[in-house]
């Protein structure tokens, strides 16, 4: 089997995936239509190409405005796991960002259902399994962020379909000009109900955000945490306390445009500095790529071995929200399942 193939059926977890940025395009065009969003041209793809965050948020923010119903919701879930697990994905925390839907009257609660009942319908079918994580929208300010997280927990405590699925609250959109500490209050309740937190930190801003994000939001993870590097005593401590960053190298090198080339992108230099740095797509169908091909780019760019990407693989587990057992469990499936896959890899 050649390494590519064999990547490909490697079981992984992803931590930074935006459900919305895994939109088919024949899904964006059929909900545009029903929907009655104006789209530009009858090929979205078209559309995706981006010279900074704020442009390919633009986009972002288009495919978005497409869900419009519980259903809408539910189909998106259900596309998302499926195209998932046929590049090995097997267990996925992900991203929602509700704020323009809520600002234009739909329920959280419809939202959750519909991601949820779509979720349900792909584990049935793939055997993948998946949670939520409620983002925050940056661009829709603090104050629309704690009444998302009051919602969301009105809805954990009164029981509403597919709540449980939600297990943290993260925080997205546009970062430059944007003072994490507003949202401080929402983070502080989101904590305060139960909810794991991450943010996006440093994916265009220096280190001092990504202190913020930990120090000041309480993020248990760094979606991202691409400028770790640049401050030494930030590093040490990201990597003595095992803090996860859910790194997305293709993400920037195509969206954020903050690195001109894989090859030139400092995932292996944050590995090789103890960094508990994980691979994630990021948007997979708004940047043309998948799980199985950000291994085997990875592999190739860095100049990784089998061993380096089930390691790489193994750490994503261990930064996932399981609880001890679900950990241990999705270990022993990788490492089984690897072992089998290096047996049958192509020599020479
Ligand atoms: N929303 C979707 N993708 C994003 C990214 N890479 N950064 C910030 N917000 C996002
Ligand atoms: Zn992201």
């Amino acid at each position: 089997m050649d390494v590519a193939t064999a990547l490909d059926r490697l079981p992984k977890v992803e931590l930074h995936c935006h459900i919305e940025g895994t939109m088919r395009p024949a899904t964006v065009v059929e909900l545009a239509r029903k929907n009655g969003i104006a789209l530009s041209t009858a090929d979205p793809t078209e559309l995706y190409r981006y010279s900074n965050l704020d442009t390919f948020l633009e986009i972002f923010w288009l495919v978005q405005s497409t869900l419009g119903s519980r259903e809408d919701w539910a189909r998106l879930a259900y596309e998302s796991i499926v195209d998932g697990a046929a590049h090995g994905l097997v267990y996925r925390e992900s991203f929602f960002t509700p704020a323009r839907h809520l600002d234009a009257g739909q329920d959280l609660a419809d939202i959750v259902a519909g991601l949820a009942d779509g979720l349900a319908a792909a584990e049935g079918e793939t055997g993948a399994r998946a949670m939520l994580i409620a983002d925050i929208d940056r661009a829709y300010g603090g104050a629309a962020g704690r009444q998302m997280v009051e919602r969301l927990s009105e809805l954990r405590q009164a029981g509403s379909p597919g709540v449980e699925r939600v297990i943290g609250v993260g925080l997205d959109s546009t970062e430059i000009g944007v003072d994490p500490t507003d949202f401080a209050d929402a983070f502080e309740l989101a904590g305060k109900a139960g909810l794991h937190r991450t943010s996006h930190q440093g994916e265009e801003t220096p280190p001092s955000y990504i202190r913020l994000g930990l120090d000041v939001l309480g993020s248990e993870r760094i979606d991202h945490g691409l400028s770790s590097l640049q401050d030494p005593e930030l590093t040490r401590r990201l990597a003595g306390e095992r803090i996860p960053l859910t790194v997305c190298p293709n993400s920037n090198v195509v969206i954020a445009n903050a690195v001109p080339r894989l090859e030139l992108h400092p995932y292996p230099r944050m590995r090789e500095a103890g960094l508990l740095a994980t691979l994630n797509t990021d948007d997979p169908a708004l940047t043309d790529m998948d799980l199985g091909r950000e291994y085997r780019s990875c592999m190739e760019a860095f100049d990784y071995r089998w061993p380096d990407m089930v390691e790489i693989a193994l750490d994503g587990v261990e930064a996932t929200w399981l609880d001890d057992g679900g950990k241990r469990d999705l270990r022993a499936r990788i490492e089984r399942d690897a072992a089998a896959l290096g047996q049958g890899l192509d020599r020479g």
